[in-house]
C-alpha cells in the first residue's frame, strides 16, 4: 500500500471527523433554562398562574418538589416538560418495584402524561440534610427505574437524586476537588446507577451560600460573576464560583471513575434580601448571567460550548421555610405574577 495513501486517508478521516463535530455542535441546542417551583408558602396564587408566567417567559421546564395532583394537572398538557421530586419521606415507601409502578401511575401519570416527565427526583439533599433516609435512597432509585422498565419509560425519564454542593469535601482549586470520603460508601452506589443508565448527577449549587460561608477567602464578585482576578487552575481560568463549582463535580467525578456523568444544576439562585449581599439588584446580576450563560451554551472551562442544564431558584418567595431569613426570598415572581426584578429567561 503506497505510503501516502496512508496519509490521505488519515487526513479524510480527520476531515470528516471535523465535519461531525461542526454538524453535532451546530444541531445540539444549548439546555432550556428551568425553574423550581417550591411551594412551602401560603401566599401563593394558584398553580395555573404558574403555568401562565412560564407560557409568557417561555420557561419550558420546571422543577416541582413533589407530586401534588393538582399542580401536576396544571401542568398536563401544556408543553412544559416536568422534574419531579419524590419527597424524601416517601423513600421507604418505594422500596419494591410494585409499589413504584402503583405510586407513579397514582401520583404522576394519573394527573400527567408521560412525555412530559423529564426528570423523577428521587429525594433531595438526602445524604447531608436528612440522613435518616439515607439507606432508602439507592433501593428507591432501583425500584422506580424497574417500574419505569415495567412501564417502558426508562429510556425516556430519566432518575437521579439531588446533592447538596457540600458532598464535595474538597472543590477548590476545582481540579483537586473531591467527594467526602464519608460518604463514599452512600454516593457510589448511586453514581454507579447514573452511569449505568446515562443520568445526570444533579447538584444544588448556590455561590451565595459559599460566599456568605467563606469570606473573606470568596468574594462577591467572584460569586456574581464579575471578578476582575480569575483563578487560574492548571490550564484552565475561572472567573467566578459558578463555573469552577460545576467543574468541581465534573473533576470530582473524573477523579473516581464516573467521567462520563453528566451534572444537572437542579438549583441555583440569589436572595433578594434577608441576608449579606441579599438584593435585587445582586439577585438579578446573578440570574442574568446564569441565564444568558445557558441561553448561549457558553458552558465551563473544562466544557466549553456544552451548556449547562439549570433550574433556577425559586419561582416565588416561599414564605413558610424555616433557617435564615434569606431563605424565604429567593423568588423571581411575586405573588401577583409580577417579576420582582426584570430578568429576561431567553437571554
Ligand atoms: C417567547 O417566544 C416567542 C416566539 O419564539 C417570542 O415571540 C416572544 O417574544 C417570547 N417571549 C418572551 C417574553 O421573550
Ligand atoms: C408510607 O408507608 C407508611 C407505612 O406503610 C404509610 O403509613 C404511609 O401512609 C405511606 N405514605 C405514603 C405517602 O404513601
Ligand atoms: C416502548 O417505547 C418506545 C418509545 O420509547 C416505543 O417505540 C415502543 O414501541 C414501546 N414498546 C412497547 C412494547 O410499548
Amino acid at each position: 500500500m503506497p505510503k501516502n495513501f496512508d496519509h490521505h486517508h488519515l487526513l479524510l478521516s480527520q476531515f470528516s471527523l471535523l465535519l461531525l463535530n461542526l454538524l453535532l455542535s451546530s444541531s445540539a441546542a444549548p439546555p432550556p433554562i428551568g425553574i423550581c417551583y417550591g411551594r412551602v408558602a401560603n401566599n401563593l396564587p394558584p398553580p395555573t398562574t404558574a403555568v401562565d408566567i412560564l407560557k409568557a417567559n417561555n420557561i419550558t421546564n420546571v422543577r416541582l418538589f413533589n407530586a401534588d395532583p393538582a399542580t401536576l394537572s396544571a401542568f398536563s398538557c401544556t408543553g412544559i416538560n416536568v422534574m419531579i421530586g419524590v419527597p424524601n419521606e416517601i423513600l421507604p415507601n418505594l422500596s419494591t418495584a410494585s409499589a413504584a409502578v402503583e405510586w407513579l401511575q397514582s401520583n404522576i401519570f394519573a394527573s400527567i402524561p408521560s412525555n412530559q416527565v423529564r426528570y423523577i427526583a428521587v429525594g433531595n439533599e438526602v445524604f447531608l440534610k436528612d440522613p435518616f433516609y439515607t439507606p432508602h435512597v439507592v433501593p428507591a432509585i432501583f425500584s422506580l427505574h424497574q417500574a419505569l422498565q415495567t412501564l417502558n419509560l426508562s429510556d425516556s425519564i430519566k432518575l437521579s437524586s439531588p446533592q447538596a454542593a457540600s458532598v464535595l469535601s474538597n472543590s477548590y482549586p476545582p481540579s483537586s476537588a473531591s467527594f467526602d470520603p464519608d460518604l463514599k460508601s452512600v454516593l457510589f452506589p448511586l453514581l454507579q446507577f447514573l452511569r449505568d443508565t446515562g443520568s445526570p448527577l444533579m447538584v444544588n449549587l448556590y455561590p451565595y451560600f459559599s460566599y456568605l460561608n467563606n469570606r473573606p477567602y470568596v468574594s462577591v464578585d467572584y460569586a456574581l460573576f464579575r471578578d476582575p482576578n480569575p483563578v487560574r487552575d492548571g490550564g484552565l481560568v475561572y472567573d467566578n464560583l459558578f463555573d469552577a463549582s460545576v467543574d468541581a463535580f465534573v473533576n470530582a467525578l473524573e477523579r473516581e471513575g464516573f467521567g462520563g456523568v453528566g451534572v444537572v444544576v437542579s438549583e441555583t439562585g440569589w436572595p433578594k434580601s434577608g441576608g449579606e449581599a441579599a438584593s435585587v439588584e445582586n439577585a438579578l446580576a446573578y440570574n442574568k448571567e446564569v441565564v444568558r450563560r445557558a441561553a448561549e451554551g457558553v458552558g465551563t472551562p473544562k466544557n466549553a460550548g456544552a451548556g449547562v442544564e439549570v433550574y433556577l431558584f425559586d419561582l416565588f418567595d416561599e414564605n413558610q421555610k424555616g433557617g435564615d431569613e434569606f431563605e424565604r426570598h429567593f423568588g423571581i415572581f411575586g405573588p401577583d405574577g409580577l417579576k420582582a426584578y426584570d430578568l429576561n429567561f431567553n437571554k
